[in-house]
């Protein structure tokens, strides 16, 4: 799960997706990062924290970092939540050795639709509401494609 601070929208993504396979008993491992490195090693935003809370799962535990090249071989599937994330991720991918990996989270509900989760940092807490209904939709499919395969 990719941001570009990785303190609001991709720790979500991660606990949201954490918590549906620890639910479905799939054996996965979910981790997040950002493409900047303005956050590296702080917690999540408090307000991506309160909504996690407030979902019934913690997301306090996690630090931020910044997407590294070696993450194109440990991950099988690379979740960007907009497509400046995916631009600066495929730019790291200098031979497109990776793109098939590299998706756009919203097209799992929104196939080709190429839409961003929005940014929320500069908004107040109802845009984390926002992004938490988006990516629990998003991430109910990704969990359904997992246990079909
Ligand atoms: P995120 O949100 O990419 O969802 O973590 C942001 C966090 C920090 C900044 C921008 C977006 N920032 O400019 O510091």
């Amino acid at each position: 799960m990719v941001c570009l601070g990785n303190i609001c929208r991709s720790p979500l993504a991660q606990g949201i997706l954490e918590k549906k396979i620890e639910t479905h008993n799939l054996n996965a491992i979910v981790d997040s990062a950002g493409t900047g490195s303005w956050h590296i090693g702080n917690p999540p935003d408090i307000r991506s924290i309160e909504t996690a809370n407030n979902n019934g799962f913690s997301i306090s535990n996690q630090r931020a970092r910044q997407f590294k090249k070696l993450d194109f071989e440990d991950f099988d599937l690379i979740y960007v939540m907009d497509k400046t994330n995916l631009n600066d991720i495929s730019n790291l991918d200098y031979n497109n050795n990776h793109s098939a990996k590299i998706k756009l989270i919203l097209n799992e509900i929104y196939p080709s639709s190429n839409m961003d989760v929005p940014d929320p940092y500069y908004g107040n807490e109802s845009g984390f509401e926002i992004v938490y209904d988006l990516l629990d939709k998003a991430c109910d499919k990704i969990i359904s494609k997992l246990n079909n395969e």
